[in-house]
């Protein structure tokens, strides 16, 4: 018999729930025990501990957020906390750790098993930038939110023959923006990837409105920035534990300049943790489930200092190392398609001139 410590860690995004309830019940199927960490790693460091039966996760596999809390405690920032970390561990008897969460929480459990811990990771983001897996669960909901919010801004948008400008999370890749713009058929979209140029942005509204049109969807990163700029636009400059400051801004900012310059009605929604809320899509409930399925599974071989991912249409484990490198960032190939869709349309142009 195995006692597991689970936890989740970092941003909540749809799709914990479904994981912890498969950690749950697959271990159940091995006679194994659950403890759940409380708020992340600080969950270790406060002993904030409560035992996970099936009576603790009935229901809650549609349900958003983490049953368990999260936190972006770092328990690496001084010596006494990673002291702690490894003492409730220990006091505990956790055989082995099941660590949810991205970037941030990934690379703490890759030093924790280097100091010889056994964990298994499980990646968790909705910005989808986690290398090593094709998608992470909590982003197909993400992109279903925001492509609904698309759709509604384009009637509204359609309407006041108005620009609207959609700011979407999206820290270090665009994914979202991505994703979602395509889906949702954005007329412009700008991700932390490719540093945009506000002409060449402006020049493609302004065509947009030289061929008939009179309105316009922008959708655009919180980590996207222009050209020449690095510095990313900030709510605050307040940074957490891992060194991150808040993002936020960079859609006002892009509505002022297109106000300005194309001189048209121009309004700006902020998504924000919106993204992030409410019940997960299918998709993710069933990827999150395959995801803490497979963790339990690499636990019973002693595969430990990895993370489940999915690869094609497969669930592999590849070594936790190879997930926190770099971060993934959007395919440019898919970004490509997006740009066909910017701009002027010339297809009436070719029909006057070939009949
Ligand atoms: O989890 C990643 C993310 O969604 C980023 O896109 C965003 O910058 C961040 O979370 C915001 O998280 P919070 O407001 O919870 O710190």
């Amino acid at each position: 018999m195995k006692k597991i410590g689970v936890l989740t860690g970092g941003g909540d995004c749809p799709g914990l729930n479904a994981v912890i309830r498969a950690v749950v019940r697959k271990s159940a199927r091995l006679n194994w025990a659950v403890v759940g960490i409380r708020n992340g790693w600080k969950g270790l460091i406060e002993e904030d501990m409560i035992p996970l039966t099936d009576r603790h996760v009935s229901g809650i596999l549609p349900k958003g957020g983490t049953i368990l809390g999260t936190s972006r405690t770092n328990p690496f920032k001084e010596q006494h906390m990673i002291d702690k970390v490894l003492e409730t561990i220990k006091k505990y008897n956790l055989d082995a750790l099941v660590a949810i969460g991205g970037d941030d929480t990934l690379s703490v459990a890759m030093k924790l098993s280097r100091m010889n811990i056994p964990v298994v990771g499980i990646p968790k983001t909705i910005d989808n930038d986690i290398s090593g897996t094709d998608f992470t669960f909590g982003f197909d909901t993400a992109v279903s939110i925001v492509t609904e919010a698309i759709d509604r801004l384009h009637t509204t948008a359609e309407s006041h023959h108005r620009v609207i400008v959609v700011e979407v999370m999206g820290r270090h890749a665009g994914w979202i923006a991505t994703m979602a713009g395509i889906a949702g058929g954005a007329d412009e979209i700008l991700i932390p990837e490719i540093p945009f140029d506000i002409d060449e942005v402006v020049n493609n509204l302004k065509e947009r409105y030289d061929s008939g049109k009179t309105f316009s969807i922008v959708v655009i990163s919180e980590g996207a920035h222009p050209k020449g700029v690095e510095r990313l636009a900030t709510i605050s400059d307040e940074k957490d534990e891992f060194g991150h400051v808040r993002l936020g801004g960079i859609g006002h900012y892009l509505g002022n300049e297109i106000k300005k310059r194309l001189n048209v009605d121009t309004r700006v929604t902020v998504l924000g943790h919106v993204q992030r809320g409410g019940t997960p899509t299918p998709y993710d409930r069933i990827l999150a489930t395959r995801f803490g399925v497979a963790a339990i599974n690499a636990i019973n071989k002693g595969n430990y200092g990895t993370m489940v991912a999915l690869q094609g249409n497969k669930i592999v484990i590849i070594p936790l190392d190879e997930s926190i490198m770099e971060q993934k960032t959007v395919d440019l190939d898919l970004y490509e398609i997006s740009k066909i869709f910017f701009g002027k349309t010339t297809s009436e142009k070719i029909v006057d001139e070939v009949f």
